[in-house]
């Protein structure tokens, strides 16, 4: 067994294959027989239905939301699997729940400056890998009220995101590394009948004292299968308690959004997506990790994301008392101030077809082209190919008017200032009399050549 358990790596783990199931002494074929994956029960992404419409609304609007990771691994500083990768014993980790003693107000300081960098909804870690509850709970003392907090930091989250106008999303991790029963639910189905009771009871009880709760974000379903986690009871139970709230994909059902993680991943037929994203390379806390994103970074994804019609989900890691890392603070701050004159390029953006460019992206409102330059060339920028014509160009920074000139192969906008005008990125609003098309290929084939 120890052997085998070395054998776990991390993929497996989120996949529930291979070395994850041979360490559980189940034969993978078994497995494979007994589970149907997301991918067989739903082979293609289906477009949404009418009730997703109605309660994903505000959420395609919102495009942009906080992640936050917050638990007993924050203090430990060494990133949110560390009890897991560096296989720290049961009785050294527990210990962290005494210490834990967030500031008062941390959630107020994580939701003013969501707000402040332009996002629209938060996601909290009510329960992570770990298995400590962040929140009040009959079924354990493993929780905040009853060890170092002393106080619901769900329920202070909660108000604190209401008070800035946010919407409220919970994080909820399937996977258990604290519970007796959390892996041997496996192969033990009295083990399996606590665990899921215990785990359906814990949603209950998030989703029934809160109020009302906009998202719910299940992750890592290991060492169990949809069946096995009885998750469209789940999902009903859910359903009942919040008729409006939007579930993700982790619970081994589609739910309403898909979650590409650490990438970008447009989605087909409609169907919702959301990429979630961190700000340096760990979720919790992890006092090392200098390897910070940039606000232009962060700008482009988002940026990609709302081309695509999708969300961006972005991550910061409170540290153990509560406080957000400074160099986070300064990004999202940054991004803020680029949403106040830019937001509106994203909240009511439209998927947007044209892409091609080698310092520009794009986003798209009805017949409005917004080209967002990454690499400010100097007096000049154009477009190729662009299939629509041109009725006025300004600058989202300085409202001026651009000129231009347009001919089937180009856009040309000139007359430009040599500096960026924005910072990170500069947008240009196109008026089109239509919606923006681009055809490189079209440009490629036809643009007259040189005579030889
Ligand atoms: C992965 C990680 C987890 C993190 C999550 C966020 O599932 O295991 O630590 O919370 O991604 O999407």
């Amino acid at each position: 067994m120890a052997t085998n358990a070395m054998n776990l790596s991390r993929r497996n783990m989120l996949l529930g294959t291979g070395a994850a199931v041979a360490a559980l002494g189940v034969s993978p074929l078994a497995l494979a027989q007994k589970t149907k994956s997301m991918s067989e029960r739903n082979p293609e992404p289906v477009p949404p239905t009418p009730d997703q419409i109605r309660r994903m609304k505000w959420w395609h609007e919102a495009k942009f939301g906080m992640f936050i990771h917050f638990g007993l691994y924050s203090q430990h500083a060494r990133h949110e699997w560390a009890m897991e990768d560096e296989a720290i014993p049961f009785d050294e980790y527990t210990p962290l729940s005494k210490v834990f003693d967030p500031a008062p107000g941390s959630a107020r300081g994580w939701a003013k400056l969501a707000k402040a960098a332009g996002m629209k909804y938060m996601v909290l870690t009510t329960k992570h890998h770990e298995g400590f509850c962040n929140f009040d709970t009959k079924l354990t003392d493993y929780c905040a009220t009853k060890q170092g907090p002393g106080r619901d930091i769900v329920r202070e989250y909660v108000d604190a995101a209401r008070a800035e106008g946010l919407h409220v999303g919970f994080y909820y991790s399937l996977m258990d590394w604290h519970h007796p029963d959390g892996a041997r639910c496996a192969t033990d189905e009295a083990a399996r009948k606590r665990f899921v009771a215990y785990t359906h009871g814990l949603i209950r009880e998030l989703l029934t004292n809160y109020g009302k709760i906009d998202i719910l974000w299940y992750d890592v379903a290991w060492p169990l299968d949809a069946d096995g986690w009885e998750s469209e009871r789940m999902n009903k139970m859910v359903f009942e308690l919040q008729p409006d709230i939007i579930v993700n994909n982790r619970n081994q059902l589609l739910g309403d959004f898909s979650t590409p993680e650490q990438h970008i991943a447009a989605e087909n037929n409609g169907r919702a997506w959301e990429s979630c994203m961190t700000l340096n390379d760990s979720w919790g806390f992890q006092r090392a990790d200098d390897n910070w994103k940039t606000s232009k970074t962060i700008v482009r994804n988002l940026i990609t994301c709302a081309r695509d019609g999708g969300n961006y989900l972005l991550n910061i890691g409170p540290q153990p008392d509560g406080a957000v890392p400074e160099e986070s603070v300064r990004v999202l701050t940054e991004v803020g101030q680029w949403m106040a004159v830019n937001g509106e390029t994203i909240y009511k953006s439209d998927p947007c077809q044209p892409r091609r460019s080698e310092y520009a992206s794009f986003t798209r409102t009805g017949n409005t082209l917004y080209m967002h330059v990454n690499f400010w060339p100097g007096e000049d920028v154009a477009i190729s190919g662009l299939r629509v014509k041109v009725k006025s160009a300004r600058l989202l920074k300085t409202n001026q008017e651009v000129k231009f000139s347009q001919d089937p192969y180009r856009v040309h906008l000139t007359g430009l200032p040599m500096d960026a005008p924005d910072s990170p990125v500069t947008t240009i609003a196109l008026e089109c009399d239509g919606e923006p098309r681009q055809d490189t290929d079209f440009v490629r084939k036809n643009k007259p050549r040189g005579g030889m």
